[in-house]
């Protein structure tokens, strides 16, 4: 492999910790794809001749073929990708295979190919958080009206609709997606040519190769395009970010399907059973999109360790990104998916979300709005006022609806009649209905909206 400065090969230890081809062979069709603009760019440079170039391009089709048909034989002593792909090269056309590798090094094709790799892989994560986002206001937009307890602290706070509730992760999804979307631009720059890290001595056109590959310019550094892991790092921590709210999505979906809350169950598809207690309906992908974020989250700060103490410019090290930054990707397309699945799965039960709140005196804040609005109180007060009538239904074992107006009267003298109507739950939804407020009607518009903005 290494020509005339080697005369005996690797140990087999050498060979174990050094090759990489079980995990970059991944990157088979990326790196055809920039080894053959490459080419192109050599040939109309006049770098390398057209004939030579014509058996390389059509070398490269048919590894392409083979490798796709599972033809291919991988060779670990021929340590990765790169590599293999070159001498299967030799291996069919012969000396013009050697020719490929002009004004060219591994350093920069590995960061070619895998920014290529992770540019698509950006845009599959956009496509998969899009058709949850789409799951998400379907469901909303069904569940605009009804009702359930809003949490602080987990402890029932006030009522908000179930569609607003969704629409909440909406907003979180459609922020991954930017994140992803950042990510893609700033990884949009070809390192292609310049070499192993100084740039070279060919005349190549980078800007050629930049171009036929669809990035929006060549890196402008030799140095930095070799050496820069930015852009796994910054996929990392939007796919991190990503699975952090999956992983709130799955733990609210544990709760919900919980015996204690009762508020949502999923169907046969999305759980699974216990082998000793029969009456189970495990949530077992919820937990997983809990538990999987993880290994995301980990991927992330492997990585950010891997490459903190790495001086200028290429080092071994940095094929310690692909696994990592491979199984993250998997892993959020899968919970993704799975998300996406519970979403439409899920069935909410109305009447129990509604009972939830009959004992959390969750319109105690709109009671002490009413104070303040009709009796004209400093909210201070109508909180302390409020705070006492919550205190005599429980005392009473009642909800505050319905307290009489005499009990009420004796703690303010002011109230009258019309504070009833602000005390339902479905009053209180009703009533918020400032921009982004939970009100039923914001809902199905911002449910419309979010159509608009995401879809
Ligand atoms: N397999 C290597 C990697 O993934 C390719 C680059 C190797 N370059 C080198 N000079 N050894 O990082």
């Amino acid at each position: 492999m290494w020509g005339g400065r080697f005369d005996s090969g690797p140990d087999a230890l050498m060979e174990s910790i050094n090759a990489s081809i079980e995990f970059d062979k991944r990157l088979y069709a990326q790196d055809i794809r920039g080894s053959k603009a490459h080419c192109e760019m050599l040939v109309a440079q006049k770098i390398i001749e057209a004939g030579d170039g014509g058996l390389i391009l059509d070398g490269l089709d048919r590894i392409l073929a083979e490798i796709n048909s599972g033809d291919f034989g991988f060779k670990s002593s021929l340590e990765d990708i790169h590599l293999n792909i070159e001498a299967r090269l030799a291996e069919l056309i012969g000396d013009a295979a050697g020719r490929l590798h002009t004004a060219r090094s591994r350093n920069d094709q590995v960061a070619t190919d895998l920014r290529l790799w992770l540019r698509d892989a950006c845009d599959a994560m956009d496509a998969g958080l899009r058709a949850l986002q789409e799951a998400l206001i379907d469901r909303a937009d069904e569940h605009a009206a009804t009702v359930m307890p809003g949490f602080t602290h987990l402890q029932a706070a006030q009522p908000v609709t179930l569609g607003h509730h969704l629409l909440a992760y909406v907003e979180m999804f459609g922020r991954d997606r930017g994140r992803f979307a950042d990510a893609r631009a700033r990884m949009n720059e070809s390192p292609l040519g310049v070499a192993a890290l100084a740039g070279t001595s060919f005349p190549v056109d980078r800007h050629m190769t930049a171009s036929a590959l669809g990035f929006d310019r060549p890196a402008a550094n030799s140095l930095d395009a070799v050496s820069d892991r930015d852009f796994v790092l910054e996929f990392l921590a939007a796919a991190s970010i990503a699975a952090m709210h999956l992983s709130r999505m799955g733990e609210e979906i544990v709760l919900w399907c919980s015996a204690q809350f009762a508020f949502a169950a999923l169907g046969d598809g999305f759980t699974t059973g216990s082998s000793i207690m029969p009456q189970k309906r495990n949530p077992d992908a919820a937990e997983l999109l809990r538990g999987k974020s993880g290994r995301i989250i980990g991927a992330l700060t492997g990585l950010m360790v891997v490459m903190k103490g790495l001086p200028l410019a290429y080092s071994k090290d940095m094929q310690e990104d692909k696994e990592p930054v491979f199984d993250a990707a998997d892993t959020l397309g899968l919970c993704i998916a799975a998300a996406t699945g519970m979403v439409r799965d899920l069935r909410f039960d109305e009447a129990r979300l509604r009972q939830s709140m009959e004992d959390g005196f969750v319109t105690a804040t709109d009671l002490a709005d009413w104070l303040v609005r009709a009796l004209n109180l400093p909210f201070r007060r109508a909180h302390h006022v409020t705070g006492e009538l919550v205190g005599k239904a429980e005392a009473r074992g009642c909800d505050l609806s319905e307290l009489t107006l005499a009990e009420m009267q004796a703690v303010e003298p002011g109230i009258h009649d019309e504070v009833f109507t602000v005390l339902g739950v479905d009053n209180s939804v009703a009533s918020r209905t400032s921009f982004g407020g939970t009100a039923p009607d914001n809902v199905k518009q911002a449910a419309a909206a979010a159509r608009e903005r995401f879809l």
